[in-house]
């Protein structure tokens, strides 16, 4: 019985630290993936070959209709493949300027790597010596979670959520050039509406930017459940959702809000399980635990709002 003890306070103890020691999603853009395909050497022909795409690629999203475009340059071991969008609801300064960001702070923040994707507000930008332009493959996902929680039941949000993604989303493949759509719904009266934003590369058919955003809009109770706000972007497609405004222009869609949930049954009475030793020791455990996950989250708020 103690050991087994023991054996439970040690992992609860190595689990804390583990928790404790894990570093918070940044609060503030950029946020970069550092691949894992290898490195580049100081003046050597690869990073010559992002230099030539950095004084290039901005322009050429600023200038294209869609706010968009894929670059590869070299040749073989040293090609290096680039892909760069800008959000549908901005314009051509910003999207230059914002690219043009993206490539210094990708060489810094992912120093001598082949492959960094780096994502902003207003842009995102991925080079890599792997030719990711072959294929419409999601890859390179991020998560971005706002760490406040809805009060209202996080089933009902999330499905509210997810309506209101799937009709951008609908929008976006179907009737969009730009496969980019924003979105308006009813909800509540605490939150009286969710706003919504979808978007996938131009170069995208219909069918492939729907999947796309299908698979990322049903990862949404997993990754996202009952926050107020959040972002799953990948490299092909993305979309993000708030329940303050966020994005310029009138929305594409507006969406009523859905019907009111049926009322919960009825609360059963009666129920008080007398808790044995063993199971208040788990029951102290769960509440120390919780009280230090509270501190780590107060200890970590400047850092964890990510939206
Ligand atoms: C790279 O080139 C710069 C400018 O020509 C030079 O100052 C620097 O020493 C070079 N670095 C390496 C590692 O060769
Ligand atoms: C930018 O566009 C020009 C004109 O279409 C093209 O020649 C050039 O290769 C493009 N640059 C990149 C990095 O795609
Ligand atoms: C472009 O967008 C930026 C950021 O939203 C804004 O500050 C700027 O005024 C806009 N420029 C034009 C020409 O609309
Ligand atoms: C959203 O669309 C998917 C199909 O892409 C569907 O399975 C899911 O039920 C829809 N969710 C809602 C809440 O409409
Ligand atoms: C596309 O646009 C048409 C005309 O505005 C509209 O009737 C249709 O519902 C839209 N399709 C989607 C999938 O939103």
């Amino acid at each position: 019985m103690a050991t087994r003890h023991r054996t439970f306070y040690r992992l609860a103890a190595t689990i804390l630290i583990a928790f404790l020691l894990t570093p918070p999603t940044a609060a503030q853009p950029p946020w970069q993936i550092c691949g894992k395909s290898g490195n580049y050497a100081a003046n050597d022909t690869y990073q010559s070959n992002i230099r030539q795409l950095s004084a290039t690629l901005p322009k050429n999203a600023s200038a294209s209709r869609t706010l968009f475009a894929t670059s590869s340059i070299g040749s073989l071991p040293n090609i290096a493949y680039a892909l760069a969008l800008c959000r549908g609801d901005g314009n051509a300064s910003a999207c230059e300027a914002c690219v043009t960001t993206a490539f210094q702070d990708a060489q810094q923040l992912c120093a001598f790597n082949k492959d960094a994707t780096v994502i902003y507000d207003p842009c995102y930008l991925r080079f890599s010596n792997q030719n990711f332009l072959a294929t419409t493959s999601n890859d390179n996902i991020i998560v971005l979670k706002n760490t406040q929680s809805v009060s209202s039941p996080v089933d009902v949000f999330d499905a509210a959520v997810q309506t209101l993604l799937n009709a951008t989303g609908d929008y976006a493949a179907a009737n969009s050039s730009r496969r980019f759509a924003t979105g308006e719904e009813g909800f509540d009266t605490t939150n009286p509406t969710i706003y919504g934003l979808v978007q996938c590369t131009p170069d995208m058919s219909p069918a492939d930017c729907r999947s796309c955003l299908g698979d990322i809009i049903t990862q949404m109770p997993q990754d996202l459940s009952g926050s107020i706000g959040g972002r799953l972007i990948g490299v092909r497609c993305n979309f993000r959702y708030e329940v303050v405004p966020f994005f310029s222009g009138s929305p594409t869609l507006r969406l009523p809000a859905p019907p009111a949930p049926p009322a919960p049954p009825p609360a059963p009475v009666n129920v008080t399980p007398t808790a044995t030793p063993r199971e208040e020791n788990r029951q102290t455990m769960f509440w120390l635990l919780c009280c230090l996950s509270l501190l780590q989250f107060w200890l970590s708020l400047p850092f964890a709002f990510v939206i």
